[in-house]
This record gives structure tokens, sequence and C-alpha cells, in this order.
């Protein structure tokens, strides 16, 4: 390993699991509290305000064990749409992809018309994934029809 490649790792390599890297600064918190990590009995390595090229600064989450299935890949992609999700097998890198927000969002998110029948009665909710003129990501619901912003999203 290079002197450049040590100064890179500030959080501990690991042998087997999944590292969310580039995640927004400060959104660091969020994306472990909807992925329940506090919870995990998997051994979790965690930093914030990590210097990186692109973004400044940016928080990286290491959860031994693990490999997260689409419905949380979802969720990672609403709360740091900027991260890259990367596979770890016996130290290697097996697999490094950027998130991707899906067209469509169900189960995972509230929504926050509290007239909604969602609120109301027992039916999942449902989401297209669209961008407004600014190209910022709303979400649609498919019942209300009622578009919020990332700053109302709230998970279940
Ligand atoms: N990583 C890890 N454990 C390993 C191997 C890699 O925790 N056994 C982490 C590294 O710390 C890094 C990420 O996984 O944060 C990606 O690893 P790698 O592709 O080797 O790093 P870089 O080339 O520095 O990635 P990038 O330039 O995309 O940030
Ligand atoms: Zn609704």
């Amino acid at each position: 390993m290079d002197s450049n490649k040590r100064k890179e790792l500030k959080v501990s390599a690991i042998r087997n699991g999944t590292v969310i890297d580039h995640i927004p600064s400060g959104k660091s918190f969020q994306v472990i509290k909807i992925l329940n990590l506090k919870t995990d009995k998997n051994q979790i390595y965690f930093g914030t305000g990590l210097d990186s090229k692109k973004f400044g600064k940016k928080g990286i989450i290491k959860i031994s064990d693990k490999y997260f299935a689409d419905e949380e890949i979802s969720k990672i992609a609403l709360v740091a749409p900027s991260a890259t999700l990367i596979e770890i097998t016996d130290y290697e890198v097996t697999k490094k992809e950027k998130v991707s927000l899906p067209d469509k969002v169900e189960k995972i998110v509230k929504c926050f018309n509290p007239k909604c029948v969602t609120n109301i009665q027992e039916v999942s909710t449902k989401f297209n994934v669209i961008s407004d003129h600014k190209g910022e990501m709303k979400l649609a619901c498919h019942y209300c029809e009622k578009t919020m912003g990332k700053e109302n999203i709230e998970f279940f």
C-alpha cells in the first residue's frame, strides 16, 4: 500500500460487508437512522466531516457482514443521492455503484398530507419520483396527487 492510499483510509478497512461512501455532509446521521443501524448487531464504522475531493466534506459508513436490499438502497438514495454503495468480500471491492432513485417509491415513505387515504385507511403509499423545474427531486403521491420535496420526506 503506498503512502497516498494510507492517507485515504481514515476509517478501518472491513473484511466483508458494505461501505456507503460520499454521503453529503450532515446526512450521515439520517442515513444511520433510516437504515436502523442503531439497533444493529453488526460491526459499524462511521466517519463524518471527512475530506473529499468531490464534495469538500463527506460522510462514510461501513457495516460488516451486511448487504442491502433494493428497498434499503432506495432509502439511501432519497436521503443521500450522491452516495456510492460499495460491497466488500474478503477485503476486496466486489461491487461499486452510485445509488440511484427508482421511478416509483412504494411503502417506505409516508404521505405528508394528513387527509391522504394512505393516512386514514390501511393503504400502502405509492409515489412517482419526479423532478421540478429546478431539477429538484419530488415525490408525487399516487393517491392524493400532492407533491412533496425532500424536506417533507418521512420514512415509516
Ligand atoms: N474499503 C473498506 N474495506 C476494504 C476495502 C475498501 O472499507 N476492505 C473502503 C475504502 O476505505 C473506500 C471504499 O471502500 O472508502 C472504496 O474502496 P476503494 O475503491 O479501494 O477506494 P478508492 O479508490 O479510494 O475509492 P474512491 O476513489 O471511489 O473514493
Ligand atoms: Zn397522498
